[in-house]
């Protein structure tokens, strides 16, 4: 089949690179010059594993193309998708569509036969039925069904992801649109992944009710850990101990500094809003959102208490800057405001990052040392925080910090390391939701 991806960002460079994959024509359609030079040239303007090697297997067999030119790359194609940027607008929360409804425009104009067109792009709940609207006042002459496919990729782990989906969600009324998606994601049907078929309006809320659902979950185990340090109980087993419960499930009970990222503060704060408009105030999100970015400006004076209450002067390693590990996103990432406020407090920073370094530099105070390696970063520190928990932090051995770092103050707030190991080993360890 040949399909059309709007949008070379991450979620159309993933799909598109895992669509084409599956035996697809894909052409990807970049509208920055500086991004598609590099997609021509064979690079990869952001990091996730296994991606370069899929997209270079994909263009060298012809499969995968990538364009400035939106004509050319729907013609012919059964299914276009868009896959651009809808970013929280300025002021009140909502996701701004106007690339989307931009790009629905341009696509509308040029086509020259009967297509589906999907979003892929996370989108207020009705956006599907705006966009019906859309093409049939610029294109009244043909019948282009519209179909609503929300991405549920995560970050690092986009590729296995979408591979092996834990369901694939595809919300249209029209028939023809249904056999379109289900042919053209007939190879997960061997895997046996669930494909649910549903309205427009359902699988664009499916997206924002799943994101926000585990943001809450996030966001609860968070202040049962705030919770524990107070009652003197251990986070990590009220999280197993609850977990074990396949009601609960175990994943996404991990406490650390308040989630952060591309999608969950963005589409929490969307949720907010339609849920508002709709006249459904959900207050658990609007709570949610608020604990949440509390906790993320918390955390510096979390810190500063360790350290005795100031920081004035002092060296301070931090290790981990993305907001998860296995990206180099910084979007939303809880370091931002820890190391921001750090610095306000007179702290001197030597941070390391295995891979968000370059996208951290322009987002975080002048002053920031940005050093080569963890054991680097802790050179001469008085104390070491742990913001991101990146694998290879969780293998650093306790006296190797200890025989370059000045002080023997640990932060960690995802929990690496075993409080007994670090104490035996002479550090004052302090962690999040543990005794
Ligand atoms: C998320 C969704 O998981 C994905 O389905 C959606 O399509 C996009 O948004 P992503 O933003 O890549 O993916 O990251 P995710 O792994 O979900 O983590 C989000 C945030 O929550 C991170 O800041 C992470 O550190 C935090 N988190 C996650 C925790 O603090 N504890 C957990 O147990 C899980």
């Amino acid at each position: 089949m040949r399909i059309a991806m709007i949008g070379g960002g991450y979620v159309g460079l993933v799909s598109g690179a895992c669509f084409a994959e599956f035996g697809n024509e894909v052409a990807v359609v970049e509208s920055d010059p500086a991004k598609l030079a590099m997609l021509r040239g064979g690079g990869i303007p952001i990091y996730e594993p296994g991606l370069p090697e899929l997209v270079a297997d994909n263009a060298r067999a012809g499969r995968l193309t990538f364009g400035n030119d939106i004509e050319s790359a729907v013609r012919g194609a059964e299914a276009v998708f868009i896959a651009v940027g809808t970013p929280t607008r300025r002021g009140d929360g909502h996701a701004d569509l106007t690339y989307v409804f931009a790009a629905v425009e341009q696509v509308a104009r040029v086509l020259a036969a009967p297509t589906v067109v999907v979003t892929k792009s996370t989108v207020p709940v009705g956006t599907g039925r705006k966009i019906a609207e859309i093409l049939c006042e610029v294109r009244p002459d043909l019948t282009i069904d519209v179909a609503s496919n929300p991405e549920f990729l995560r970050e690092g782990s986009a590729i296995a992801d979408f591979m092996r989906p834990d369901r694939v969600v595809i919300g249209t009324e029209s028939e023809r649109a249904r056999e379109t998606l289900r042919a053209l994601y007939r190879p997960l049907y061997l895997i046996e992944a669930p494909i649910l078929f549903t309205g427009l309006e359902t699988a664009e809320l499916i997206k924002y009710a799943a994101n926000s659902f585990l943001a809450m979950k996030v966001t609860f185990i968070n202040e049962m850990a705030d919770l524990c340090e107070r009652a003197g109980a251990d986070v990590h087993d009220v999280a197993r101990g609850i977990g074990l419960d396949g009601r609960i499930g175990r994943k996404f009970l991990h406490a650390g500094p308040g989630f952060g990222g591309s999608c969950f503060p963005k589409d929490t704060l969307a949720m907010v809003r339609i849920a508002q408009d709709h006249g459904a105030p959900t207050r658990l999100v609007e709570t949610v959102v608020a604990v949440n970015d509390a906790r993320k400006a918390s955390m510096a004076a979390r810190i500063v208490a360790a350290a005795g209450g100031s920081v004035r002067g002092k060296t301070i390693a931090v290790l981990g800057l993305t907001f998860k590990p296995e990206t180099d996103d910084m979007r939303d990432a809880p370091s931002i405001p820890i190391v921001g406020r750090l610095i306000e407090d007179g702290a001197h920073i030597r941070a390391f990052d295995p891979a968000g370094m370059d996208q951290a530099r322009p987002l975080l105070p002048p002053g920031v040392q940005f050093c080569n390696g963890a054991l680097e970063a802790a050179e001469g520190a008085d104390l070491l925080v742990i913001i991101t928990e990146w694998n290879e932090f969780r293998a650093i051995a306790p006296d190797k910090l200890g025989a370059v770092m000045k002080g023997r103050l640990i932060v960690d707030l995802r929990n690496l390391y075993d409080p007994m190991l670090m104490r035996a080993a002479g550090f004052t360890y302090a962690s999040i939701g543990r005794p």
